[in-house]
């Protein structure tokens, strides 16, 4: 099989089946169709410019079936009978001979902690290919999930990693990245060979696939970094309700996402992380957002709601995902079958985000923070961010009021400064200080608090600087301090401020 595989990429290289190269087969309109899950424009190019890049593109990227002889031409290294004999075709009759694609094969730009790169992911035929309703085990392919979650992932190298519940194995890759050696898990043995394919395609070694439920897998054993991109859904347990192995893990409510956190502690290595994406439901008057606190007990933690959806919209949102719309005959049915569970359970919201958590390395947990941030975050500095977080939650945690004020500390780089005046008003009456990188931040401040972050520049105390601005605006300095000091923990937890 692996020369097979070797063979294969060898095929997709020297036909250009790449990120730039689809877009200059296909042009720029058709490529973002593609990514908006519409593949006639690119069909259409397609079929204008025949030759190998445009036959694996049908097949693999649109599943359209192409002509044997094509493919043949396509494939000179794996030929049309290693592509049968690895699975990822079958014969079709046809008025020439036809090859059918049995997977997607599709190619995957990315820009993770460490950069860009661009691997060939293969995974089940989907929507972009025509398959509707997906099989009950149906393997995804790459996601807004699963590159939200990449982009999450801690930037520093460590020797172990976990990627739960692995899918097409996207995760296990980006994970690679980062650690020495990974361990994938699924319970689907499907999911687990488009790991295997998928590493082995991309020549990366190292990542080692086990079959099984939850931490059963990795029972005794502790990682660095462990990332999930769980089957968070939640769904209700009636007769006829579809359960998809990729997003049901087939618990009740969000009890899959209340045993993978509560399973983290026993499998962190001291001082190692998690990132999860997940769902968290409001149960009567508890809060999703503190319901995950009480899962995270012992781990330092940082859960960001990204979203919250009532009942009804949460169960249209999966309804529509399955394929099911309004117009459908089952439609009323799987929403009462939704509404029926929620309400027998007396859950009012679901929560949807992102936990970050660590296994402190020594002492007790010095970060509980539970947040919701509904703006528009660019991700490409939310990995590096976190992972400073949590070292500057630990380096906080052992300095009182009296200790930081003897710290210096320096502005972030990407931190402006905004100011918005009534017309004709002699001064600003509002100050804004605005992330450009970490979590894109916008703080409106007071004009001490404003005067504080423009001084620091690494070169005096924060308890000096704020004795000068104490000064200045004439007011007394301990009840200054007494201000500012705690407001300066919130800046350098949030990464506008840090340790010069
Ligand atoms: C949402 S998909 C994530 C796939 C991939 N990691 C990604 O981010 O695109 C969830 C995966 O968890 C797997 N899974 C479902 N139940 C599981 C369980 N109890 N234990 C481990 N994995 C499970 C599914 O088969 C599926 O591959």
């Amino acid at each position: 099989m692996h020369a097979a595989i070797d063979a294969l990429a060898r095929d997709l290289a020297a036909a250009g089946l790449t990120s730039e190269g689809v877009r200059a087969l296909v042009g720029d309109d058709a490529d973002a169709a593609l990514a908006r899950m519409v593949a006639e424009p690119a069909r259409r190019a397609a079929l204008r410019r025949p030759g190998a890049r445009s036959t694996l593109l049908q097949a693999f990227v649109l599943g359209d079936p192409v002509p044997e002889a094509a493919m043949a031409e396509a494939l000179p290294a794996m030929g049309v009978d290693g592509a049968l004999a690895l699975g990822i075709v079958g014969r079709r009759a046809g008025r020439v001979p036809l090859v059918a694609p049995l997977v997607a094969i599709r190619p995957h730009a990315f820009r993770d902690a460490l950069g860009k790169g661009e691997w060939w992911i293969a995974s089940d035929l989907d929507e972009l290919a025509g398959v509707a309703p997906l099989r009950p085990d149906h393997v995804l392919g790459v996601g807004g999930a699963a590159r939200t979650l990449a982009s999450l992932l801690p930037p520093l190298p460590v020797d172990r990693a976990l990627d739960l519940g692995t899918g097409c194995g996207v995760i296990a890759l980006h994970l690679r990245r980062l650690a020495s050696r990974v361990v994938a898990t699924d319970i689907s043995e499907r999911a687990l060979w488009f790991t295997g394919l998928n590493a082995r395609l991309n020549g990366v070694d190292g990542i080692e696939t086990r079959l099984g439920s939850l931490f059963a897998p990795v029972a005794g054993e502790r990682f660095d970094l462990i990332a999930s991109n769980p089957p968070f859904v939640i769904t209700p347990r009636a007769e006829g309700v579809p359960a998809y192995e990729y997003r049901d893990g087939g618990a009740t409510g969000d009890g899959l996402m209340a045993a993978v956190v509560g399973g983290l502690a026993a499998h962190l290595a001291p001082g190692g992380d998690a990132r999860l994406l997940g769902n968290w439901e409001t149960v009567a008057d508890e809060a999703g957002i503190d319901r995950v606190r009480a899962w995270a007990a012992g781990l330092d933690a940082w859960a960001i709601e990204r979203e919250s959806l009532d009942p009804v919209r949460y169960a249209e949102l999966w309804l529509r995902d399955g394929g099911t719309l309004p117009r459908d005959e089952a439609h009323d049915a799987l929403l009462d079958a939704w509404l029926d569970d929620f309400e027998a359970r007396g859950v009012s919201a679901v929560g949807m985000g992102w936990l970050a958590l660590r296994l402190p390395a020594t002492g007790g947990a010095s970060l509980d923070r539970f947040e919701r941030l509904p703006q528009a975050i660019a991700l490409e500095h939310a990995g590096a961010h976190l992972a400073a977080a949590f070292d500057a939650a630990a380096w906080l945690a052992g300095l009182d009021d009296g200790a930081l004020a003897l710290e210096r500390l320096e502005r972030a780089p990407d931190v402006t400064e905004a100011h918005h005046q009534l017309p004709g008003a002699a001064g600003p009456n509002v100050i804004e200080l605005r992330q450009g990188g970490a979590l894109g931040r916008t703080l409106s401040v007071d004009t001490a608090l404003a005067a504080l972050v423009g001084a620091c520049d690494g070169e005096l105390p924060v308890g000096v600087l704020i004795g000068a601005i104490a000064g200045l605006l004439e007011v007394d300095e301990p009840i200054l301090a007494a201000d500012l000091l705690p407001r300066v923990r919130e800046l350098v937890l949030t990464g506008f401020l840090r340790a010069a």
